[in-house]
């Protein structure tokens, strides 16, 4: 049984195999926040939730040492005294921004909620504790989702707002979760960018001035991404308390931690309130996304573990969840736009040579796109640089012994184009002003279901037409000028979330329509790369950026939340198309393994040892793939410690420690440099392991607490693996 409710204690404790969340109604009915941490026998641990003195604090008339200014709340809403940031402003039909949640009733109810039109984890064997809370004046009715998925210690939540009244509200705020924490000091982690710079590892201390994570770009982002981790401040990857938080949302968020003026520490997460304002009328219901936590008393790795098993089998779907992706070759920086026909198949000749697997068509084989000025929106075969239909293409690909894939970036549309000549009120534009462009694109609004029925028509028609097994869906530029001409004034503010509901229903019934296909999401590389795509895409294109150095911090960065098998990893040409720089071959290939691994390059260029060194790459990746994809991550020494370290190191291992593999790269270039080691994790520490079939055998305790000195080779970024197996 993972909930537990104390009638007595008036308590909900839910468990995960190793940690425990607490929530008690308190004698006027309000939800308060317990605990959130490590599992212990179940005890009311309400003794210890102080609210502190309530000095210059508003109180009901009927609690004078109370305030909602000083409690713990699962719900934290404004109006009525709580002066923190809070998850929830709701605006009554007569005008006050107020709400009042007090308990109502509960039921716990087998396996793990699903939230109608929004991804969310799934899973049967989890539970799910549905709390419900009344306005104490009006008939509206909060109901606190908790989904608990035991084995990965994951606990989520969302809130759905049912309007029982006869009147409309709306939401000007309405976050997916608060989380309270005990007074102590924390820190944030969160992971910042840009293109071609993903993912940026920064951690903060949360003091009492508001530190804000954000999109508000209508997609997850580069900027930031929507998860972040709250920690103690002397967590590190092995010792420590964390609490990761990964919004399953792919538009506009917002994640805020304060610590208050009795020194507690708050966190919302949730929708951006900017240009967020949703009428929810007599008799219906809105629904947050969800929230999915994970609490690690062991510091970042283990939580990163659990998020990794989360996500590969509770919240990613479809054929490939656990089938071997293909190794594929995209012709985008080996071509651009300048192909034909015959290019792609000379590619798909000589890449099947090497093992190869799929032929990837990216930007330009539709409308007249020869460059990025037309054409988005058109989505029918440009026949002549085809040279012939889009069926026989494939079927040329396919003679080479390779599968076909294709690109489309579904949402945009080009100013100048077929669909935009028709329909130019398919594009956002705000009435009278001349619409911001970007990469000479406009964004459809998908708020309309006719706009996405379109879309999905011409989708639909490329698919059935051709043997194609694999989409990537790009999305170039981000959202402004948003407003819909098919909504009134009021109602605009609802439109960014519109838009992902538009977006989410095309995903799901485009997924389902063609399950054999695989989905790889794409933002400009890795602008959305979040749980709320995984949910439909098993594989994010990670970042524009190929090179194999950039790429430690950019995959490092992702690996906090995200296991290796969502983050698409391609080999590219040297000097670096996006940095000019120079790696080692055997580089680019070791750091593209820890990723779904693939080329992004013109093989018939390469020369005969380019081409023998990537069929080894690929012969090894397979040699590895299971335990690469499935073993449980670590990151041994970080890409952003220049300061104290040459290399990068990660490792996978099998849950049993009975193998592993360490992957070391050597970014830092220094002269006459101490020699340094790594400590492997994992391992049995009373079994003997070998390192590359070495005749040494060494003790899995001395690998974990001793390490081994890393191999040094003398020239620019070299790369080692380590394959350590039992002896
Ligand atoms: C984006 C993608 C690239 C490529 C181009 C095509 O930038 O990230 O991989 O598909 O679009 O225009």
């Amino acid at each position: 049984m993972a909930i537990f409710e104390n009638k007595q204690d008036k308590t909900f404790t839910l468990y995960t195999k190793n940690t425990m969340y607490q929530m008690k109604v308190d004698d006027f009915g309000v939800l308060q926040h317990i605990y959130y941490g490590k599992r212990m026998e179940y005890v009311d641990l309400s003794y210890s939730a102080w609210l502190g003195v309530v000095s210059f604090s508003p109180n009901p008339i009927d609690r004078v040492n109370y305030s909602n200014n000083h409690a713990p709340l699962e719900l934290s809403a404004c109006g009525l005294g709580d002066f923190r940031i809070n998850a929830l402003a709701l605006r009554n039909h007569d005008g006050s921004l107020a709400a009042d949640p007090r308990f109502y009733s509960a039921e716990v109810i087998k396996g793990k909620y699903s939230i109608p039109g929004l991804p969310a984890f799934y899973g049967e064997e989890g539970e799910t504790l549905v709390i419900t809370l009344k306005d104490s004046l009006y008939d509206i009715y909060f109901h606190m989702y908790y989904g608990v998925l035991e084995e990965y210690d994951l606990i989520t939540r969302a809130v759905r707002i049912e309007n029982k009244s006869d009147r409309s509200i709306k939401l000007e705020r309405a976050l997916s979760a608060t989380l309270d924490l005990p007074n102590g000091r924390y820190d944030m982690v969160s992971f910042y960018g840009r293109h071609t710079r993903e993912r940026m590892y920064e951690r903060a201390n949360i003091n009492h001035s508001r530190l804000t994570v954000e999109s508000v770009r209508g997609a997850s982002s580069h900027m930031q991404n929507p998860f972040v981790i709250i920690a103690d401040r002397e967590t590190n990857e092995d010792y420590g308390d964390a609490w990761g938080m990964a919004l399953v949302y792919s538009g506009n968020f917002m994640v805020i931690a304060e610590m208050d003026h009795m020194d507690k520490t708050r966190v919302i997460i949730g929708i951006n309130p900017e240009n967020f304002n949703y009428e929810v009328p007599a008799g219906d219901v809105f629904c947050t996304p969800e929230v999915a936590m994970v609490y690690s008393d062991a510091g970042f790795g283990k939580m990163s573990n659990c998020f990794h098993k989360a996500i590969r089998n509770n919240l990613c779907r479809g054929e490939y969840k656990y089938a071997e992706r293909p190794v594929l070759i995209n012709n985008w920086e080996a071509t651009y736009f300048d192909f034909n026909a015959d290019k792609l198949v000379s590619m798909a000749r000589d890449a099947a040579k090497i093992g190869v697997e799929l032929l990837v068509m990216d930007d330009g084989w539709f409308g007249n796109r020869d460059n990025d000025t037309t054409s988005l929106g058109d989505w029918f075969p440009n026949e002549e640089k085809l040279q012939g239909t889009l069926k026989s293409l494939a079927e040329r690909v396919n003679n080479e012994g390779l599968k076909f894939g294709i690109w489309f970036e579904p949402e945009c549309i080009s100013s100048v184009s077929e669909l935009y000549k028709e329909h130019p009120d398919y594009a956002f534009k705000i009435p009278g002003r001349e619409p911001q462009i970007s990469r000479w694109q406009y964004i459809l609004d998908y708020s309309r279901k006719e706009v996405c029925d379109n879309i999905y028509e011409q989708l639909c028609k490329v698919l059935e037409n051709a043997n194609i097994s694999y989409v990537k869906w790009d999305f170039n530029r981000h959202i402004s000028d948003l407003y819909s001409v098919a909504l009134p004034a009021e109602k605009q503010g609802e439109v960014y979330h519109r838009y992902m509901l538009g977006l989410y229903d095309l995903l799901e019934r485009i997924t389902s329509k063609f399950p054999h296909i695989l989905f790889e999401s794409c933002s400009g590389g890795g602008g959305r790369f979040d749980c709320g795509m995984l949910y439909y895409m098993p594989q994010v294109w990670t970042s524009d950026n190929s090179d194999a150095i950039d790429r430690l911090k950019i995959q490092y960065g992702t690996s906090f939340a995200y296991p290796v098998r969502t983050m698409g990893a391609h080999v590219s040409v040297c000097p670096n198309h996006q940095n000019a720089r120079v790696t080692p071959l055997q580089t680019r290939g070791n750091v593209a393994y820890f990723g779904t691994y693939g080329l992004e390059l013109d093989i018939t260029k390469m020369t005969d040892e380019e081409k023998a060194e990537i069929k080894r790459q690929i012969v090894e990746f397979k040699k590895y793939y299971n335990l690469i994809q499935f073993g449980d991550y670590y990151r041994l020494s970080s890409p952003f410690d220049e300061e104290n370290s040459l290399y990068c190191a990660w490792e996978v291992a099998r849950e049993d420690g009975s193998e592993a593999l360490v992957c070391a790269v050597r970014y830092g270039q220094d002269a006459n440099s101490a020699p340094e080691t790594f400590k492997v994790k994992g391992l049995c520490p009373n079994k003997f392991y070998r390192i590359n079939g070495s005749e040494e055998k060494y003790l899995g305790q001395a690998l974990m607490t001793v390490g081994i000195r890393y191999k040094y080779d003398f020239f620019s970024y070299p790369s080692n693996l380590y394959h350590i197996t039992l002896a």
